[in-house]
């Protein structure tokens, strides 16, 4: 790797987001404790590779004589704008990658017109990253301690949040081998902006009486993750909010049907990028039968493995209604700041541009069931 001066002098001059140059080089910017943090996943990893493989084996058939010539690649989503089906997805501690943080992938994000969605563990607050990106979508996780999360909530609701993002698929945090290798502490690591919520501070004030040593680090590993989460607490989280409202991490066509009659507003295919397990069914197998489950009553979301503008047709082509993008982000946030960040976006977008010229397709209404020749056996 480069040195760190000449990594530094470097940073946010290269012009073109590569995938995966674009990787390596965010590594060579990166302690390795971080990296592997962002790159990791659960187990083998066979479960993340499984995500990227499964995208990979789609083959497309195109259509003829369409005249592509004016293409468009715009949609909508609960009612908002958006200059392609494609937003970031929540990925904390972004200060892990660079110093500008959420705030750089969400100004990065709403430059082009994209979504953004910030995690529950930001490195930046809501009242930070929100006037970077009007309309952002606030991901939450349902804590031990509910009062702190209906906290995030209601800052966010402030902030000018369109959409809640409720992630079900961390009941434990999964076994990642290379943070226990690294003896990578997370929260200690990079103390995300939620310790200094109102709530969490009173709590953890509470908490000290009893135990004066208690960090936040400590206070906030006590209350995330609660495998006590349950349909229930959907229900409650549905009735807190008249925004609309994400279930992101779901597989199960059965879940996705019950998410959709307990008043979610879309489904967020997910296997939260390999993170939780290894064993999980690849996130692109999962969709079809969410799909079906579904039907045409809520929009069906996608993230875990989206790493190439074809990747994002295919996922179109077989009926989700917008993908969220995971790392490729990180890399570019790591290798440039705002400006790499967005670059990763702009090859996504250019890349989806160029595929659907490529399949004859001009519009992304037109990307459909049609267009999936086949899945080859991996
Ligand atoms: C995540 N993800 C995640 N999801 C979530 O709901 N809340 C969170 O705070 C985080 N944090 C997080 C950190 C890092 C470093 C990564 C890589 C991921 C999961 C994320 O939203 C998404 O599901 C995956 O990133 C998708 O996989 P790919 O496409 O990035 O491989």
């Amino acid at each position: 790797g480069a040195s760190t001066a000449d990594a530094g002098a470097e940073r946010g001059t290269r012009a073109v987001a590569e995938t995966p140059t674009d990787r390596e080089w965010a590594r060579s910017l990166m302690t390795e404790s971080a990296f592997d943090y962002c790159a990791g996943g659960a187990g083998d990893e066979s479960g993340m590779r499984r995500n990227v493989e499964r995208l990979d084996a789609i083959r497309l058939t195109p259509r003829a004589l369409r005249d592509v010539s004016e293409r468009s690649t715009t949609t909508e989503l609960f009612g908002r704008p958006l200059a392609a089906p494609i937003l970031v997805t929540p990925m904390g501690l972004q200060a892990l990658c660079h110093p500008d943080a959420e705030v750089a992938t969400a100004a990065a994000a709403h430059s082009l017109g994209l979504g953004f969605t910030l995690s529950m563990f930001s490195s930046r607050p809501v009242e930070d990253v929100a006037p970077a990106a009007p309309g952002l979508w606030q991901q939450l996780y349902l804590l031990r301690e509910r009062e702190v999360s209906w906290s995030m909530l209601r800052r966010a609701e402030e902030a000018g949040a369109s959409a809640v993002v409720c992630t079900v698929d961390v009941p434990v945090v999964g076994r990642r081998s290379r943070d226990a290798r690294n003896r990578f502490s997370r929260f200690d690591a990079a103390p995300p902006a939620i310790v200094r919520d109102p709530s969490f501070l009173g709590l953890l004030e509470h908490r000290r009486r009893r135990t004066p040593s208690l960090t936040a680090a400590d206070f906030l590993s006590d209350v995330f993750p609660d495998p006590a989460v349950d349909w229930a607490d959907l229900a409650n989280l549905r009735s807190r909010t008249s925004l609309p409202l994400v279930v992101k991490g779901i597989l199960h066509p059965a879940d996705a049907k019950r998410a959709v009659d307990a008043g979610v507003d879309a489904i967020q295919v997910s296997t939260h990028g390999g993170r939780q397990s290894d064993r999980h069914v690849a996130s692109v197998d999962a969709l079809p039968a969410v799909l079906s489950a579904v039907g045409d009553r809520v929009p069906v979301l996608f993230d875990s493995g989206v790493r190439s503008g074809a990747h994002i047709a295919s996922v179109l082509s077989l009926g989700a209604s917008a993908v969220l993008v995971g790392r490729p982000v990180l890399w570019g946030l790591a290798s440039g700041g705002r400006d790499g960040a967005a670059n990763a976006l702009t090859s996504l977008l250019t890349e989806l541009d160029h595929t659907m010229a490529l399949l004859g397709a001009s519009n992304v209404t037109d990307l459909g069931a049609e267009l999936i020749g086949s899945w080859e056996q991996t």
